[in-house]
């Protein structure tokens, strides 16, 4: 799979152009950049754009949704079941549940925490993980929204995202990190919000970030 990063929007935010290089059809992770610089990397790969996929439902993620559906009337918008939002492009989504890019697969896994929405989108073959704001490099996403929940984000991490195989890059939704991407495992050795023993010790974690920002 080939992807493309691109970095703007509301908060550094990262939206990322990912294709299959055989079949030259595309999709976009989170419509959260201005889509002009886009559209040219869709034009100057000869690319066919065919879905989006939302990591979240919170607004800097989703702000340039409506310029995409203005001008690909036909796209595929793919969103966990969980979620509120409507339109008659979405397509709500469970966990597990695989998509193609072209011959390229995408298994979509809910990862509810940072939002009860959130979900995380894996293609294995690559070893490619779109995290949105579940992970970034150096930490999790913050449990400050209204539909937040730290049981629900240590059990996302723990048991999803860290049981995934340890070479499996990252790819968040923020470039909040040391750098834009990390591994698995190196997001572990650097960072003690994924070294916790139990939820207890994650909670611990979670605060004293919280205390000290
Ligand atoms: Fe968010």
């Amino acid at each position: 799979m080939k992807i493309k990063v691109f970095e703007g929007g509301y908060d550094q935010n990262f939206s990322y152009l990912i294709w299959c290089p055989i079949k030259k059809i595309a999709s976009i992770v989170d419509p959260s950049v201005e889509i002009d610089i886009i559209l040219a990397e869709i034009k100057h790969n000869n690319l066919r754009l065919d879905s989006i996929f939302i990591t979240h439902s919170h607004h800097d993620h989703i702000v340039y949704l409506n310029d995409f559906i203005d001008i690909f009337s036909h796209i595929s918008i793919y969103i966990n079941h969980k979620t509120k939002l409507t339109h008659p492009l979405i397509f709500h989504i469970k966990n597990n549940e695989k998509i193609k890019v072209g011959r390229e697969i995408i298994t979509c896994l809910s990862t509810p925490g940072h939002f009860y929405d959130s979900m995380c989108f894996w293609n294995e073959k690559s070893k490619i993980l779109f995290t949105g704001d579940t992970v970034f490099v150096g930490r999790t996403g913050r449990v400050v929204s209204h539909k937040s929940n730290i049981q629900d984000l240590y059990n996302s991490v723990y048991n999803i995202i860290l049981k995934l195989p340890p070479n499996t890059i990252i790819y968040p939704g923020h470039n909040y990190g040391i750098k834009k991407q990390i591994s698995i495992k190196e997001n572990i050795h650097i960072s003690d919000f994924f070294k916790s023993k139990d939820l207890e010790e994650f909670i611990e974690t979670m605060q004293k970030y919280e205390k000290n920002r």
